[in-house]
């Protein structure tokens, strides 16, 4: 025959083949949740544009917690929303801020998950940036240097608290050296560094924003946050963070930008995570109400899609329920 034809359909008649032949596995262990914490007492308030994700009071995230674990989700991510917000973020980094109580209380319960906290302070700024404003050449402007030494007192308050990891989100430049040195000389050489090295200005933040109530109050955040048409300019920034200390380096968003994740897998030697934002989650939920898209499927994919482009680990709204379905 001039033209053999080339069986690839053997491989693929049964479930049990198929599974064997699998060249990319999506684990609950690779997942961690996000979680948002607000003071109060017994509040779980949904946020409206992410059906499934909840505003909640450290009593109520305590319970979450409990739920993430017994799903087999190992860690969760805490953002903090606190009832008084100022110039300079001080909630960020006061022992008895909304974040600081959450870690504590987690903490306590003794689980067997791991509390990462996010470490910015766009979510406790009366101006919804990520760091102290200042005079610049074109107008307000994000103060790099004196943001660092905020967030470096930021992520040691963190860890006093208890949190197992650190997780800046800022894009300042040089934070996470500075970060790193302050947890040295605290003694917290132990805690890792999981750097949003590369993070992207984008759209798809608009439900978090809704969600942490930290959209900023003029401007945006294309003066820290990378341009996203650049991939050259995200390998800098994970070459930096590594250099600085990060100790794993995340790509945000994930589902636009899978070729970054890609790249940062190929060239590094390093865990790689992806954040799967809240713009992406809430279109597939927005659809899925719909009935326009079958949402376990296509969540799933989504996520094993992550994995292929070389994500080790996936920060998702989509983390308890994935686990749930992946013991199905
Ligand atoms: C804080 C922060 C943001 C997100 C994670 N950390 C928002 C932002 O940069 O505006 C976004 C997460 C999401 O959209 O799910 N800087």
């Amino acid at each position: 025959m001039t033209y053999p034809i080339v069986r690839m359909r053997r491989l693929r008649q049964n479930g049990l083949l198929r599974d064997m032949v699998r060249e990319t596995r999506l684990h609950a262990s690779q997942l961690i949740y996000p979680l948002f914490a607000v003071e109060g007492r017994k509040i779980r308030k949904e946020i409206p544009s992410m059906p499934g994700v909840f505003n909640l009071s450290v009593d109520e995230l305590v319970k979450e917690c409990r739920d993430v674990e017994a799903a087999g989700v190992p860690a969760v991510i805490l953002f903090g929303i606190p009832s008084e917000k100022d110039e300079m973020g001080s909630q960020a980094y006061d022992a008895e801020g909304i974040i600081q109580k959450a870690v504590r209380a987690v903490k306590k319960e003794g689980l067997n998950l791991m509390v990462i906290t996010d470490v910015c302070l766009c979510e406790y700024t009366s101006h919804g940036h990520c760091g102290a404003l200042r005079d610049g050449r074109y107008g307000k402007e994000v103060d790099n240097d004196r943001t660092l030494e905020l967030l470096a007192r930021e992520a040691v308050s963190h860890v006093e608290a208890g949190a197992d990891l650190v997780a800046p989100s800022d894009m300042m430049d040089g934070r996470v050296g500075a970060i790193r040195d302050a947890l040295d000389e605290k003694g917290f050489e132990a805690v890792p560094i999981l750097a949003y090295a590369a993070k992207y200005a984008s759209g798809f933040y608009g439900p978090f924003r809704e969600a942490a109530q930290s959209a900023p109050a003029f401007g945006d955040r294309r003066g820290y946050q990378m341009d996203p048409p650049n991939v050259r300019e995200a390998l800098r920034e994970v070459e930096l963070d590594l250099q600085e200390g990060a100790d794993i380096v995340m790509v945000k968003p994930a589902m636009a930008y899978m070729d970054v994740i890609a790249k940062v897998k190929e060239l590094f030697q390093v865990p790689v995570a992806c954040y799967n934002v809240s713009g992406e989650y809430s279109m597939i939920k927005a659809a899925a109400l719909k009935g326009w898209i079958d949402e376990k499927r296509v969540v799933m994919e989504t996520l094993i899609g992550m994995r292929r482009a070389g994500a080790d680990m996936i920060l998702t709204y989509h983390a308890k329920e994935a686990a749930r379905w992946l013991k199905e």
